[in-house]
């Protein structure tokens, strides 16, 4: 079954059909840029688009958000336009699309792809998805299991939130040489290993295509390695989320 997932970034909306058995992509990514300001009405219009470019996918949506999510409401809008509080994205989406829709954090989304058909694939104990662009999500999960709504990214760091300092985003408006990031991250992972001891980080990212430049930098007792799906493990995720409704 091929279902469409749908990743919500700071910079760009990035969708494709994903076949839900494998985790693999069924066509390539259409992305079209995040609206500014990106309001609900702003992005409903964006879905709709998206809807369009695939005319041949019909069934449940996913759509991966970077905001908490509870009960089908966004709580929160930490890089979004604030409107999204309190919006029913399921809603929004099926009002756009005309289809039922599943709503999560893009961080979860990310982690959920990972864990099933990822770098995670087949590993027990604890796993922590790190997701690193315009801010830093996260995802937890234990045995496969994911707690939702982590937001990691938020923790307190040297008197900042950790997005503040180390995410891709910082990274390149402080032109940070991947030595001097690569520190900033291992700050985070051995905060978060100190806090949860996972057996495995997973990074991701569009910054994991420069793995090679600051993957040797990181540091932890746990194991640390890039998403297997790059950029596109949110749409994965998404599409997963999409097929358990
Ligand atoms: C948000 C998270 C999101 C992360 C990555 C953070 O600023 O609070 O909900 O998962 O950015 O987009």
């Amino acid at each position: 079954m091929r279902l469409l997932g749908i990743d919500t970034g700071g910079s760009s909306l990035k969708a494709a059909p994903v076949d839900v058995t494998s985790g693999v992509l069924a066509a390539d990514v259409v992305s079209f840029p995040t609206p500014a300001p990106a309001t609900p009405a702003a992005i409903a219009g964006v879905v709709k688009q998206i809807g369009a470019a695939f005319p041949d996918v019909s069934g449940n949506v996913g759509f991966a958000f970077p905001s908490v999510v509870t009960g089908g409401i966004a709580r929160t809008a930490a890089n979004v336009d604030k409107a999204w509080i309190g919006t029913d994205g399921a809603r929004l989406v099926r009002e756009a699309m005309g289809r039922p829709a599943a709503f999560l954090n893009d961080a979860d989304a990310a982690g959920l792809a990972e864990v099933r058909v990822g770098a995670g694939r087949g590993q027990d104990g604890t796993v922590i998805m790190l997701t690193f662009g315009t801010g830093i999500g996260s995802a937890i999960f234990h045995d496969g299991h994911l707690v939702p709504n982590t937001e990691f990214g938020h923790m307190e760091i040297r008197g900042m939130e950790a997005e503040h300092r180390a995410s891709a985003r910082v990274r390149a408006l402080e032109q940070l040489s991947w030595q001097v990031w690569s520190e900033r991250v291992n700050e985070v992972l051995a905060r978060m290993h100190a806090l949860f001891w996972p057996e495995l980080f997973i990074l991701g990212g569009g910054v994991v295509e420069n793995w090679a430049s600051f993957g040797p930098l990181l540091e932890s007792p746990a194991r640390i390695v890039p998403a297997e799906l790059g950029n596109t493990a949110g749409i994965v995720g998404a599409a997963l989320a999409a097929s358990e409704l």
